[in-house]
């Protein structure tokens, strides 16, 4: 039988070699909405929000504040902290569940608008659980060689997807962009992903119908709010805990734990499941940002790194889960 050669930049270190994060940036709207500007339009209080949630306030997007122009300054960011030229990257990978072009991928206008003109762009389909599956993909081109470095982009106008008169979810999610450079490295950078789908859960978070229904009523997110709760601490903290094992980190030696910011309860109980002890800074974004999807772990990342809560070198723990159900993790290393 014939073989092929499989890696094409064996030379730059990313066959047999290891990946890392470069870089990290992020883009939050401007406009911040408080808990009470909600309330009216879904019979809630403020003390109810942040009780039930953790969340105090979030950012909606502008018109002009489209999903194009907030993965762009996030991208710009993470390649500007990776020190990384735009013509150095082999592969987008933009993860959305607010997408509403079917097409084209909007990784591939991202890509054009960087400059980043070697470069395949794909986008990712796994709801809040992407920007960690993108990880993943990201981690294995570089280590098996097939890209130099990999822009990995979550983006998310929530606020397009969610009814602001739904009263199971109309509080919790947001608008926001994050993005991380992922290159070659001499040591290890990105562990072991730990990944699963369970599709007897579909109906926990869906669209209401399809895009163009012949009903013609615009579709809208749904969500189990309840039984997502159980799922997370029934499927995903454990799914973290073998994470860390995979990355053979304890969890005393753990810097930092950024698990997608859905509900601080949900995060808090997650940091207790894991034995998480005082060393480890627990990412709380959510309170200031609410859920914004695939872009939450990468914002909440920023926000550790800025406030000095963790700093280049430390492992974190990121678990990212949501509609499917689905959910990956793993741990880094910080740039
Ligand atoms: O990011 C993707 C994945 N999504 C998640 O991870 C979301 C996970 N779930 C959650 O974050 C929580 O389930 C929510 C924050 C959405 C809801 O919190 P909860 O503690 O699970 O509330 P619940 O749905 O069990 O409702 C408790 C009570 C109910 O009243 P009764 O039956 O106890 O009298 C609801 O009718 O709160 C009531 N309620 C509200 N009250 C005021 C439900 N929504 C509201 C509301 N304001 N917005």
């Amino acid at each position: 039988m014939r073989t092929v050669r499989t890696a094409r930049h064996a030379d730059t270190g990313g066959a047999g070699g290891h990946s890392r994060i470069l870089g990290i940036g992020g883009y939050r709207p401007w406009r911040v909405v408080a808990n009470t500007e909600l309330c009216a339009a879904i019979d809630s209080t403020d003390e109810w929000i942040e009780t039930r949630s953790g969340i105090r306030e979030r950012r909606f997007a502008a018109p002009d504040e489209t999903l194009h122009s907030m993965a762009l300054a996030a991208a710009g960011k993470a390649l500007a902290a990776a020190g990384v030229d735009p013509r150095e990257i082999d592969l987008v990978v933009l993860a959305s569940m607010s997408q509403l072009d079917q097409t084209p991928p909007l990784s591939v206008r991202v890509a054009q608008a960087l400059g980043a003109r070697a470069a395949a762009a794909i986008d990712l389909s796994a709801a809040c659980a992407g920007f960690c599956h993108a990880i993943a993909i990201a981690s294995d081109a570089v280590r098996a060689g097939s890209a130099r470095n990999v822009l990995v982009i979550g983006a998310e106008r929530m606020t397009d997807i969610v009814e602001r008169t739904d009263r199971g979810s109309a509080f919790l999610f947001a608008d926001g962009a994050g993005a991380m450079v992922v290159g070659s490295a001499a040591a290890p950078g990105i562990g072991p992903v730990v990944r699963r789908a369970d599709g007897a859960y579909s109906e926990a978070l869906r669209m209401t119908a399809p895009w163009g229904d012949s009903a013609g009523a615009r579709p809208w997110m749904r969500m189990d709010g309840r039984r997502i709760f159980r799922w997370a601490m029934d499927e995903v903290a454990p799914a973290a805990a073998e994470a860390l094992r995979a990355a053979d980190v304890s969890p005393a030696d753990l810097g930092a734990f950024v698990p997608h910011q859905a509900n601080l309860r949900i995060i808090d109980l997650m940091a207790e499941r894991l034995g998480l002890g005082p060393r480890t800074a627990v990412a709380q974004d959510v309170v200031r940002m609410g859920n914004t999807s695939a872009a939450s772990i990468p914002l909440a990342l920023e926000t550790l790194l800025a406030e000095g809560q963790a700093g280049s070198g430390d492992t974190a723990l990121l678990v990212g889960f949501g509609a499917g159900l689905n959910y990956a993790a793993q741990v880094v290393v910080l740039p």
